[in-house]
């Protein structure tokens, strides 16, 4: 039985794991053999060749130190100063420094020397994310036969701006020493086929006249989902209750707007305070009963892009403040801090509205825990961007231009507006499409699509876990 060897920059911590999807790939690898390999987290002064191996609480996890300036070259560098800016469409925000694309490639060569010796014929290795685009290549230059399958968790570029990228090609071509390509959405996947098929030739600084051949190499929408009943119990768990109770203490009878995002730039979070903002100012009735809160935990502060992000951030909480509130009224909350899945689960329960407007989103999982986490008899409404993959998914919120922030204070106002039956029926859509995309099948298909031989694993599973329930 063939293992699986999952491969991201950042793996699982000790304790409780933090995101639906470190879940889901610790429950794929509690049902197979296999393991996870990835960065310590530690940084050293001079290179190491060692791998450290760990159980963290039963998932085996195999690690390897990167020196500092390696480690900036790659993350804060080449990963996320140059290739999270344009893949998300921001070329303005990107910073260009020639020798990061050294960094990054040496991190990756590292990794592949790291993981190459412990890799068996039959292994089914399933790299994660963008800093890790040559990781295939590098393999392959050692003599890896395995299949190796990518998932991409952010959004593909549009063609302009992938040729703002330096060595996009070299980039295209790794891309291409994969099996199979998993994108988020069919707007990504569309995006890569237009691409593939209108690639520029003369483009290719190694050999002009030759075309990347992405003939060996299947590309797929695998839209990401969340555990959404997993989220049901915990938005009713004790410490999810104890949140629930904190707020409506301080609450009382105003109602909930609530944003939950990293603090970057992709989030939209300057353009939802003004949207906001004007809710405010149009809608007088709305002053003393409604409240935003904004959770934002800091995110890649070593990047001048994120510090200047949370100024404006800080600046435009201060101006709405300073506009709208009155000695006893707060018209908006916003938390530089991370909160735990079932405090989170209890904010989520409580709000109103769950606002998730993204400038440019690869899914957004925010928005698919919030729908899981509502009451069925009295949900809450989801405004959504138009710009995030699970806009594909959530036809039924309500979709926003998030750049417009006319139209969201207006969505704002209709979700608060909302009757209960049309809150209902809107979240009823919702709650279908969140369980049938959700985490635990789209691992699985990913895996089931990469090796089939897997799918025989998925059915013992199945009957295994069933047997266990019945017993
Ligand atoms: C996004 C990326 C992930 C990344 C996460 C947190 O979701 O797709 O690969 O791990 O952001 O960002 P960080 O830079 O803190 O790992």
């Amino acid at each position: 039985m063939s293992r699986i060897v999952i491969v991201s920059n950042r793996t699982p911590g000790k304790g409780p794991a933090a995101g639906g999807l470190a879940v889901a790939l610790r429950k794929v690898l509690s049902n197979h053999e296999g393991f996870w390999f990835g960065w310590s987290g530690k940084l050293t002064e001079t290179p190491s060749s060692k791998t450290h191996f760990e159980d963290i609480d039963g998932l085996k996890v195999a690690q390897i130190d990167l020196t500092a300036d390696d480690h900036r070259a790659y993350y804060a560098g080449f990963s996320n100063s140059i290739l999270w800016p344009s893949f998300h469409l921001r070329l303005d925000l990107a910073t260009i420094e020639g020798y990061w694309y050294e960094g990054y490639r040496r991190v990756n060569q590292q990794f592949a020397k790291a993981l190459m010796p412990l890799l068996k014929p039959d292994d089914v290795v399933w790299v994660h994310d963008y800093h890790l685009i040559p990781l295939a290549s590098e393999l392959r230059r050692l003599g890896a036969k395995n299949r190796i399958g990518f998932y991409l968790h952010i959004p593909f570029p549009t063609a302009d701006a992938l040729y703002a990228i330096p060595h996009h090609g070299d980039l295209m071509r790794d891309l291409s020493r994969y099996d199979l390509i998993g994108m988020q959405a069919n707007r990504d996947v569309a995006a890569f086929t237009d691409f593939a098929e209108h690639q520029a030739p003369s483009t290719f600084a190694t050999a002009s006249t030759e075309t990347i051949d992405f003939s060996k190499t299947e590309v797929t929408a695998f839209p990401i989902g969340s555990d959404p009943e997993a989220f049901t119990r915990l938005s009713t768990s004790p410490a999810a209750k104890k949140m629930i109770h904190r707020m409506r203490r301080a609450l009382a009878d105003q109602r909930l707007i609530l944003g939950v995002d990293r603090l970057d730039y992709s989030k939209g979070l300057p353009q939802r305070i003004e949207a906001y903002e004007k809710l405010l100012a149009n809608n007088q009735r709305f002053r003393r009963n409604v409240h935003l809160l904004q959770v934002a935990p800091p995110s890649r502060d070593s990047i001048k892009e994120y510090q200047e992000t949370s100024d404006t951030l800080d600046a435009m909480a201060g101006r709405v403040m300073g506009r709208f509130a009155e000695p006893d009224w707060a018209p908006l909350t916003y938390v530089k801090r991370a909160y735990g899945q079932p405090s989170l689960a209890g904010l989520y329960r409580l709000a109103r509205v769950g606002l998730v407007t993204p400038l440019r989103d690869g899914m957004n999982l925010v928005a698919h825990e919030y729908v899981g986490a509502q009451d069925p008899e009295d949900p809450g409404v989801l405004v959504l961007s138009r710009f995030a993959g699970a806009a594909e998914i959530f036809p039924e919120a309500l979709l926003v231009n998030p750049f417009d922030t006319d139209e969201t204070a207006e969505a704002l106002r209709m979700a608060l507006d909302m009757p209960l039956e049309e809150r209902k029926q809107r979240w009823q859509a919702l709650w279908a499409a969140a369980t049938k995309h959700n985490v635990d099948d789209w691992a699985l298909s990913f895996l089931k699509r990469l090796s089939p031989g897997i799918e025989d694993q998925a059915q013992v599973d199945k009957d295994t876990i069933y047997m266990a329930s019945v017993a």
